[in-house]
């Protein structure tokens, strides 16, 4: 299972590549979403405000102990900045950071994901 929030597209474009079951994460949902079923979590990059969206879905401490790891998706002309949401969580969470890839990700991106997801089962 796959679980990833995206506000432009890039990230839903990343987890369309692969073959897994997925759940967006939006404003409407996090409070409430419980997840039954172990999962990795993809995160863009944004301001701190948006990423408590993903903060307030970790908090559930369910949600929390299904997590196996992050992966962060930015875009590489940030420089130091470079996916800096996912590090922050991957820390602030004590969650493995699994990967980190630009904008929709190459096929490369693709398998490593599908490898740490078989990795989970
Ligand atoms: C306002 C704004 C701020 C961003 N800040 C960062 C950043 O600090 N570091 C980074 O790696 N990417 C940053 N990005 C790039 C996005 O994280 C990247 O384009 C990502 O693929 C967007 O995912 P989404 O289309 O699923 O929302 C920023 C993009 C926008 C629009």
């Amino acid at each position: 299972m796959i679980v990833f929030m995206s506000l432009v597209g890039n990230t839903r474009k990343f987890v369309n590549k692969v073959n897994e079951p997925a759940v967006e994460l939006s404003i409407d949902n996090s409070l409430d979403l419980e997840l039954n079923t172990p999962f990795i979590l993809i995160v863009p990059t944004y301001s701190e405000e948006t990423s408590d969206i993903v903060r307030e879905f970790l908090e559930n401490e369910t949600n929390r102990d299904l997590c196996k790891g992050i992966v962060g998706a930015g875009n590489r002309n940030f420089a130091q900045l470079f996916c800096y949401t996912a590090k922050d969580l991957s820390k602030e969470f004590d969650l493995p950071l699994l990967h980190l890839f630009e904008f929709q990700g190459s096929s490369l991106d693709v398998k490593k994901i599908e490898e740490e997801l078989e990795a989970i089962v």
